[in-house]
């Protein structure tokens, strides 16, 4: 990593911890339980990609990142219940994430869930208040909300989980054209669609354009694709120390980039992704340095 990206991503880390930490206070009248839990996978050492993108869509778009942190944390929170339930043993079933044991194996499942949903729902509290904080107008503060909802439901996140679970065992069941367009469906979704949200969300705070949400929107398709690429490849042959979670992708017979092309091609199109990306920043010339450069660690990274 450069280090400039290397600065903006400790930076953004330290300013969004501090505000999550801040949300996340226990309150007499809450069972102590449930914010420990929630706790326990936010502060567990996540990368905190998401609200590094939040933060550096809106310098971007003219806007200053100290503005916008409580979205960087609203994402960072819908990112974080995504793991939670993606972990579960009803899900992939591991029992490593972050480097430490997954929430179910500390709580149990029921107060796994429940985490989760504590989780999603004050991401959208926080992200409302970031928009008052900001003198959104209404119009624009339900763009916000609207703008991450859409990625996190049904139409995002929640829709390519559905797939993805769709579509374990897919071996021989499938012609390999369309396994090809469904895993690019379930990696749109599932990966990208969260991405995407995290670009608009700090592009609206900051009164970014139609034109720099479009080109924003088009980069995070191709770094959301190039990033779950990646985290395919890094199930096979990453460090599991440094990733932080074991790897069970070929034990759930999962529909991958690297089980369905192999290892050389799954690179080959992150690469191309990657130029992708890069062409896609041109609207916002040399205000876009960090996204470049994040561009590339994407595919590069360890972790
Ligand atoms: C892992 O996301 C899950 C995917 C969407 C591939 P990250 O690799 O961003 O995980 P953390 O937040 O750093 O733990
Ligand atoms: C999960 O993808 C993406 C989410 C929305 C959570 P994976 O199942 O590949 O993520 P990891 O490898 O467990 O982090
Ligand atoms: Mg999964
Ligand atoms: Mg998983
Ligand atoms: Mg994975």
């Amino acid at each position: 990593m450069t280090s400039l990206l290397n600065r903006f991503m400790e930076g953004t880390s330290r300013r969004v911890d501090a505000v999550l930490n801040r949300l996340l206070k226990s309150k007499p009248e809450e069972p102590a339980e449930i914010r420990k839990a929630m706790r326990y996978s936010l502060f567990a050492g996540g990368k905190r990609l998401r609200p590094s993108l939040v933060a550096a869509a809106a310098e971007c778009c003219g806007g200053k990142a100290g503005r916008v942190l409580k979205t960087g944390a609203a994402l960072e929170m819908i990112h974080t219940y995504s793991l939670i339930h993606d972990d579960l043993p009803a899900m992939d079933d591991d029992d490593l994430r972050r480097g430490k044991p997954t929430s179910h194996k500390v709580f149990g499942e029921a107060l796994a869930i429940l985490a989760g949903d504590g989780l999603l729902t004050l991401a959208f509290e926080t992200a409302a208040a970031n928009a008052r904080d900001c003198g959104l107008d209404g119009r624009a503060s339900a763009e916000l909300v609207k703008v991450i909802a859409v990625g996190a439901g049904t139409s995002g996140m929640v829709g390519g989980q559905a797939a993805d679970l769709g579509a374990e065992k897919w071996r021989g069941r499938l012609p390999r054209a369309r396994a090809g367009r469904l895993l690019e469906y379930i990696h749109l979704h599932k990966t990208a669609s969260l991405i995407i949200a995290s670009l608009e969300a700090g592009a609206i705070l900051a009164g970014g354009t139609a034109a720099h949400r479009r080109a924003l929107r088009a980069y995070g398709r191709a770094i959301g694709l190039s990033f779950q690429i990646a985290d395919d490849i890094l199930d096979v042959v990453g460090d599991k120390k440094k990733l932080g979670k074991k790897g069970s992708d070929a034990a759930n017979q999962k529909l991958t980039y690297v089980s369905l092309y192999g290892l050389s091609r799954a690179s080959a199109e992150a690469a191309a992704l990657t130029r992708k990306a890069h062409r896609a920043l041109a609207p916002f010339g040399r205000r876009a340095a960090v996204l470049h450069e994040l561009a590339d660690y994407i595919v590069t990274r360890d972790r």
